[in-house]
């Protein structure tokens, strides 16, 4: 089989609309599995994206609305579903913990587990957040507030079920030493490493009291118990793209998963249960969980009850899907906390798209139109500016593959503007406008088709990015007669303050 890239996304949470936060990981997944397809062809390339719809928080929302959790989650997936066709998320498949392919998946695993026995029973008595439905151990729990929210916790005692983390600590500590990227960025993999130096794992109470919350997944076992939402949700990865035989093997065209993509605050559940969970289960771990930083608004969380959280529709309708999609991929080093703001995205807007980018394409078009009647011309002699050009043209693709190996978006983003910039300045400093006058005929020709040959290069290498850019620059000068259309980026609409008097 030729090489294959499965990417997924974390399953959102239907409590609440989808975020910026949310908004961010699923273009970058976009960004990435485009730029796969590219290399490996579209049936190489999996994007599993999807939501997250049992448990506490959900059964909580549901009840507030007045609605089942059921209807309440269809109302919510129509809105993630909405989202991600607005920013153009090009996913492959969809997957909805609600689902009967997943609920028989993860009731398979969890009959597997029991009988292997790494799920067993037993009493637990001890401190418990109900939000957040963690277990918290004494040591970690001061003044009885949960130490994550911060809100009051309480004493319980009940019988659940246990999954055997401990047994594979060991292993896991092995594994993610021998396997430099099994954790990216590297800050992750030491947070991971230290942490599990520094503990022993306790083992994962992977069941809820049905008295307790009934939204879950049953366990097969217990009629008084449902699934933890963690083990439930985690086991997506597999059952959207496989199945278990008789024996209890998993067969699928697509694991390992080459890239989980998560926000840095699910590390835990993803590099130490899920790992454990799938050797458990003789699964081959996935090659790389890559982890995100957040998105913060003037440094602070985004929260409903600061009432800070930003809407990636009305970011995307006030200042257009590819400029939102640019400025998130750009502003900040994939892997750090960023700052978002309507001033950092007009600030990107201004110089990087409407100076830079936008301005090469229109005059580029311009010339053809103006000096040759919209017909590109062919390639002569290049002067020394032209020649550097274009090695720079050639060197591209290489360097934008190591920037996305990494991945860097901002620093592969960087390299194609260096390339923008260097053209603007040849325009500037060639004056083409004096070649014309000038007769100078066969120089003008050879400076206009290398600038076409950059566009068609920056086109190509923006595709991940922004796709309609992309193609937008190519409908229009990809071809060997022009199409000149209106300048991609105009200007802002009113009302909004570009920083710049006048305007
Ligand atoms: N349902 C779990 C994931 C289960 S995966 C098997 C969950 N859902 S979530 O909706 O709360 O978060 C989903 C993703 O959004 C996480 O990767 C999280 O890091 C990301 N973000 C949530 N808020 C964010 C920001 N403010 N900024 C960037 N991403 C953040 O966790």
């Amino acid at each position: 089989m030729a090489d294959k890239f499965y990417i997924t996304t974390p399953l959102y949470y239907v409590n609440a609309s989808p975020h910026i936060g949310h908004s961010y990981t699923n273009i970058v997944a976009d960004t990435l599995a485009r730029y796969m397809r590219r290399n490996l062809g579209g049936e190489n390339v999996w994007f599993l994206t999807g939501t997250d719809e049992h448990g506490q928080k959900i059964q909580k929302a549901a009840d507030s609305a007045g609605l089942t959790p059921a209807a309440f989650a269809d109302n919510m997936v129509i809105k993630f579903k909405k989202l991600w066709e607005d920013l153009g998320i090009s996913y492959d498949d969809f997957i909805r913990t609600t689902e009967e392919r997943h609920i028989k998946t993860v009731q398979r695993i969890l009959e597997i587990l029991y009988k292997r026995r790494d799920i067993y029973q037993d009493k637990y008595e001890g401190w418990y957040c109900t939000p957040c439905e963690t277990f918290w151990p004494e040591t970690q729990v001061s003044k009885q507030l949960c130490p994550d929210c911060k809100r009051p916790i309480e004493k319980i005692s009940e019988t659940n079920y246990f999954f055997k983390l401990s047994g594979y600590q060991e292993w896991l500590v092995k594994h993610i030493e021998g396997n430099p990227k099994f954790i990216l960025p590297e800050i992750r993999r030491n947070e991971v490493l230290s942490f599990l130096k520094l503990n022993k794992l306790s083992d994962l109470c992977i069941s809820r009291p049905k008295g307790r919350l009934s939204w879950g997944i049953l366990l097969p076992f217990s009629p008084d118990h449902i699934t933890y939402v963690w083990f439930d949700a985690l086991i997506n990865y597999i059952s959207a793209v496989g199945e278990f035989d008789k024996e209890g093997r998993y067969n699928s065209r697509w694991w390992p998963a080459d890239l989980h993509l998560i926000g840095k605050d699910i590390l835990r559940q993803h590099a130490v249960y899920w790992p454990i969970i799938l050797r458990a289960l003789g699964i081959e771990p996935p090659k790389t969980i890559l982890a995100h930083g957040w998105w913060m608004i003037d440094q602070e969380k985004m929260s409903k009850s600061l009432g800070n959280v930003v809407s990636p529709v009305e970011v995307a309708q006030k200042f257009g899907v590819e400029v939102y999609r640019y400025f998130l991929l750009r502003d900040v080093p994939f892997g750090l906390d960023g700052n978002f703001s309507e001033e950092a995205i007009v600030k990107r807007f201004n110089s990087d798209l409407a100076n830079d980018l936008g301005n090469l394409v229109y005059r580029t078009l311009t010339m053809i139109e103006k000096y040759y009647h919209g017909i590109v011309p062919a390639q002569g002699k290049l002067d020394a500016q032209g020649n550097a050009i274009s090695l720079k043209i050639k060197a591209l693709p290489e360097e934008m593959r190591s920037a996305m190996d990494i991945p860097n978006f901002a620093l592969a983003l960087e390299n194609t503007w260096v390339l923008i910039n260097m053209a603007n300045k040849y325009v500037e400093e060639t004056k083409p406008w004096s070649l014309a006058k000038e007769n100078r005929t066969e120089e003008l020709k050879s400076f206009i088709r290398l600038l076409v040959d950059v566009n068609r290069e920056v086109a190509r290498q923006l595709y991940p990015f922004m796709p309609r850019t992309s193609e937008c620059i190519l409908e229009q000068i990809g071809n060997d007669s022009i199409k000149k259309g209106t300048p991609l980026f105009p200007r802002l609409p009113a009302g909004i303050d570009t920083g710049k008097p006048g305007k």
